[in-house]
C-alpha cells in the first residue's frame, strides 16, 4: 500500500494538509534541528520508560524499550548529519510545548500513569508518522524525501508497538476507551500550537 494511503488509514483526529509540509520546508534547516531534538527525546523516553514495566516482570519489555532506544539514537544520528551536511547548528535547549501538553494529560497512580505514557508515546508516533508522510509527499529534495518515508515506516512501527503494550498492561476495554479520549486530546493539542518549522507545529494559516 502506498505511503499516503497508510497514513490516512491511521486513527488521528485531525489531518495535517500538504500545506504544512510545504510551509515547514521552506526552512529545512531549522525543520531538522527541532526533528534531532525529538528523535534525542524519543530516545530518552523509551530509555526512561525501560525500567517502569507494570508488575513483578514483564516479558518483552525490556526487549520493546531498548529496540526503540536504538531506533531513535539511529534517526538522531542520520537527522545530525543531514542537519551538519546543510550548515546547521543544534542549539543547546529545545521546548516541545506539543509533547509537553500530552504529558500534562498523563494520569497518576501506578497502572493508570503507564498505560497513558505508553499511550502518549504511541500519539506522538503516530502524529510524526503522519507528518513524515507529508513531508515525503510534497519535498522536492529527493535526500530529504526518502529520509522522511524511511521514518514514517519506523515510526509506524514504534506506535503499532506502544498502543500494542498498553493493551497488555491494562484490560483492553479500558486502554481502548482512553486510547479514544487521548485521541480527541492530541487534536486538540496539536491544534492550538503555533505554526512554524517543527515537526509538531500548528497548521492555522499555512
Ligand atoms: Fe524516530
Ligand atoms: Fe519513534
Amino acid at each position: 500500500m502506498a505511503m499516503m494511503d497508510k497514513a490516512a488509514e491511521l486513527p488521528l483526529r485531525s489531518r495535517t494538509p500538504p500545506e504544512w509540509g510545504r510551509a515547514v520546508l521552506a526552512e529545512p534547516v531549522a525543520l531538522l534541528a527541532d526533528h534531532a531534538f525529538l528523535e534525542q527525546k524519543a530516545a530518552n523516553n523509551a530509555m526512561e520508560l525501560m525500567t517502569r514495566w507494570p508488575g513483578e516482570w514483564f516479558p518483552g519489555w525490556l526487549e520493546a524499550m531498548t529496540s526503540v532506544a536504538r531506533d531513535e539514537a539511529a534517526h538522531l544520528a542520520q537527522v545530525t548529519r543531514l542537519l551538519i551536511k546543510r550548515g546547521g547548528r543544534l542549539g543547546r535547549g529545545h521546548r516541545n510545548p506539543y509533547a509537553q501538553g500530552l504529558r500534562a494529560l498523563v494520569r497518576k497512580g501506578a497502572e493508570a500513569e503507564i498505560i497513558d505514557r505508553l499511550i502518549v508515546s504511541a500519539l506522538i508516533e503516530m502524529r510524526s508518522c503522519e507528518r513524515f508522510a507529508v513531508l515525503a509527499e510534497v519535498c522536492e529534495d529527493q535526500e530529504l524525501a526518502a529520509f522522511y518515508g524511511a521514518l514514517f515506516s519506523s515510526e509506524m512501527g514504534h506506535y503499532k508497538l506502544f498502543l500494542k503494550l498498553a493493551q497488555k498492561v491494562g484490560p483492553k476495554a479500558a486502554v481502548m476507551a482512553r486510547w479514544e479520549q487521548m485521541l480527541v486530546a492530541e487534536a486538540r493539542v496539536l491544534a492550538g500550537q503555533e505554526p512554524g518549522p517543527r515537526m509538531h507545529s500548528g497548521t492555522a494559516g499555512v
